[in-house]
This record gives C-alpha cells, structure tokens and sequence, in this order.
C-alpha cells in the first residue's frame, strides 16, 4: 500500500511538472523513498502511518541526534581529549534535543499516555502486552521503539538511493531488472511482497547494494567482553570494536572488480548476506546482528520493484559526472541526493488514477 502511494506521489509530481511546461524536470529520489520506508515501519510499529508534521519532527529529531552522536566521536574514544567534546557540544544542546523527542514520542506512539492497551496497535500493542506480563518499565518499552524506528527509516532509504544510482549509471541492469518484472508481474497490476521469491534477478540487485553501499559502514559500535586476538592484533577486554563491513563487502580478495556493481555476480553461487557468510555482512552477524535484515530486505525489493516497473530512470547529467561521493557519518548516504528523469512506464496502465493526471502521462 506505502509502495503504490510512492508510485502515485512521483506520478503527481511528474504530472505538475508536466503541467508547468518541464515534462523531464528531474526529480530528487530520496524525497520518496524516506516517506515509503518510514510510513511501511511507522504502520508496522503503531498500525497507521504518522501525519506529515509529525513525519516531519521525527526526520528533524533523528537527523539531529545523528549529529549529536557523530560530534565529538574521535575525541570520546581518546581519554585525554574527553573534554574536547564539550566545544562541539554543550550537555545543554543534548538535554534540550532529550526533551523534544520525549515530546514527539510521547505525542505519536502514546507509550507513557493513559491509553487503554486495545487502542493501541501493531508493535506497540505487542510491546504493551508484555510489558503488563513482564514488568518491563516504561523506558524499556520507549527504548525499543525508538529504536525500531531510527535504526529502520534511513539505513533502508539509503541503500534504495544507492542502488537507483547505481542503475542509472549501468543501464543494462536496470533493463534486465525491468524484463523481469514485466515477465514475471506483467503489466496489468503493480508488483507486490508475494512476487519477490519470482524475482532472482531484483533480489541479486537488492544484495550487490548492500555489498557495495551498506548503509552502516562501521555497524554499530560493540565493546570486546573478552580480551581476543583477530589475526595477531590483540583486542584487550574492554575495547570499543568497529567492523569495517564496507571494505569487507569490497576487498578485492572476496570480490573480482570490487567497485563494480554487477548483481550477476550473487546469481552464480548463493550467498548469505543475513550474517553467515563473512564476506558481505551488511546487518552485522551473530547475536547483535540486525533483526530486521530480511523485513528490510523484502521492504529494498519491494519499493525497487515499484520504482522500475513504473518508470525507466535516467539521470539529467552524463552517468559518469553522478556525484557518487560518500556522506561520512554513522550512516553512509549519497553527498549529494540523487536527481533522476522517470518516464512512467506500465504505471499509467497499473493505477488507476483520476482523468486529469492521466490524460498528462509522459509516454
Ligand atoms: C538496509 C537496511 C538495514 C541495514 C543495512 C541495517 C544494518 C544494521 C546493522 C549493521 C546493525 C548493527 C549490527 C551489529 O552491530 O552487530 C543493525 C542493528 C539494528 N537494526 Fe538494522 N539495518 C537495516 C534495517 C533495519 C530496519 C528496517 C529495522 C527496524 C524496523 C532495523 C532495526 C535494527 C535494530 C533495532 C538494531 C539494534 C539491534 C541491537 O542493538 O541489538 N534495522 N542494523
């Protein structure tokens, strides 16, 4: 349902900017991608989608804490310098950015707010439930919300920009990609959640993006409960670990043409990215890895799926001149947000849409 209103946002904005005379204005990717992946999880999390000012907060809130969490980062992990983090950031900025998302969670998910548990929906409810049978307190249930929510909007959109980047610049890809679909889907109804086992070919593309674009590149910080040697370095007990998964998933010595992206490569052998083979890791591995790699991997497929079989994508500027230079941080998005030309394709024809927006479709 997100995904078909995602199709539907990019055909309205293509059909405005068709009605101002700029029929292949390019359009800016990640716009749809955010709202679509937030609206599947906050639908998963509280059983509808959040309005758009509150959409809105929660993109402003995260984007802060991102900032706040990457500020001092060099300066936490070297004792002595500790005290550098405090020019960046003041304890007063981080209780004031506390305060406002204690408002906006209490505001959206209604967790501390005397609803009776029945009004509640989705992960919630569940969390709710147990929270009554369990004792879990209040922090508990808000901490695991939040985060489902901050872990699970961007690292998905920011894999999905990847990829589309990357098939704007390899066209062939795209269009073996598009066959598929239209093989296996046709032209008659939108592609859904039960065609992804049908499609080999989109799913190697879903793979190769998260060995060449994972959205974490260091995962998430872990700390040595023993003190280990990894090929002859010690690791003593106590020390903050961070695994490189991005020059893991491009080591020449696991990969032929590394940088390359060529999802064929997963079609010949089968491999795990789900934390079993150390090659590709993309969600982590072992007991802290990511339990959301195969819902987000199904949401990747998905709202790709859509994309191309509505529309042909191209890029205003030559393919090679695509700025794919990285954003360094926690998460790894494009520098600059992906522009795109889309041309619908079957989507005139999938969606019903009212007379007035079919009548501008670009063919
Ligand atoms: C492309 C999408 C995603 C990628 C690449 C990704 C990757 C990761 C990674 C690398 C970790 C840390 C693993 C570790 O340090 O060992 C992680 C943790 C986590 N992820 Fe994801 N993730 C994605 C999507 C999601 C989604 C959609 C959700 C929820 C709806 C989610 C929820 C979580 C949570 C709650 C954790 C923390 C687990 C813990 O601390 O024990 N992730 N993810």
């Amino acid at each position: 349902m997100e995904a078909r209103s995602m199709v539907v946002s990019v055909l309205r904005d293509l059909m405005s900017n068709a009605n101002d005379g700029q029929a292949r204005k390019p359009v800016i990717v990640r716009k749809y991608l955010a709202a679509v992946v937030l609206n599947t999880i906050s639908r998963l999390m509280i059983g509808k989608e959040f309005g758009t000012e509150e959409g809105q907060e929660f993109k402003s809130i995260v984007e802060k804490e991102h900032l706040l969490s990457g500020s001092g980062t060099l300066f936490d992990h070297v004792w002595w310098l500790k005290w550098v983090s405090s020019w960046f950031i003041s304890d007063k900025e981080f209780l004031g950015h506390k305060d406002r998302r204690t408002k906006w969670f209490r505001g959206a998910i209604m967790v501390e707010e005397d609803v009776p548990i029945e009004d509640h929906k989705g992960f919630v409810r569940k969390l709710l439930v147990l929270k009554e049978q369990k004792e879990l307190s209040e922090e508990t249930v808000g901490g695991l919300v939040w985060n489902m929510l901050t872990a699970g909007a961007d690292t998905t959109a920011v894999v999905i920009e990847w990829a589309m980047a990357e098939m704007i610049k390899c066209p062939t890809v795209q269009q073996k990609a598009q066959q598929e679909l239209d093989s296996v889907v046709g032209k008659q109804r939108l592609m859904s959640e039960s065609d992804i086992p049908k499609l080999p070919y989109l799913q190697c593309v879903v793979k190769e993006a998260l060995r060449l674009h994972p959205s974490t590149p260091l995962m998430l910080p872990h700390k040595a409960s023993e003190t280990v040697w990894v090929g002859g370095y010690k690791v003593p007990k106590g020390a903050t670990v961070y695994v490189n998964v991005q020059a893991i998933g491009r080591d020449p010595a696991n990969w032929r043409n590394p940088y390359e992206f060529r999802p064929e490569r997963f079609l010949q052998e089968e491999t795990d990215v789900k934390g079993r083979d150390f090659r590709v890791l993309p969600f982590g591995s072992g007991r802290r890895m990511c339990p959301a790699a195969q819902l987000s991997m199904n949401l990747m497929t998905l709202v790709m799926g859509n994309l191309l079989q509505c529309f042909s994508w191209s890029s205003p500027i030559p393919g090679e001149k695509i700025d794919m230079s990285e954003n360094p941080g926690l998460l790894c998005n494009m520098r600059t947000p992906l522009q795109a030309i889309a041309l619908p394709r079957a989507a005139s024809r999938v969606i019903p849409l009212p007379l007035d927006l079919n009548r501008n479709v670009i063919t």
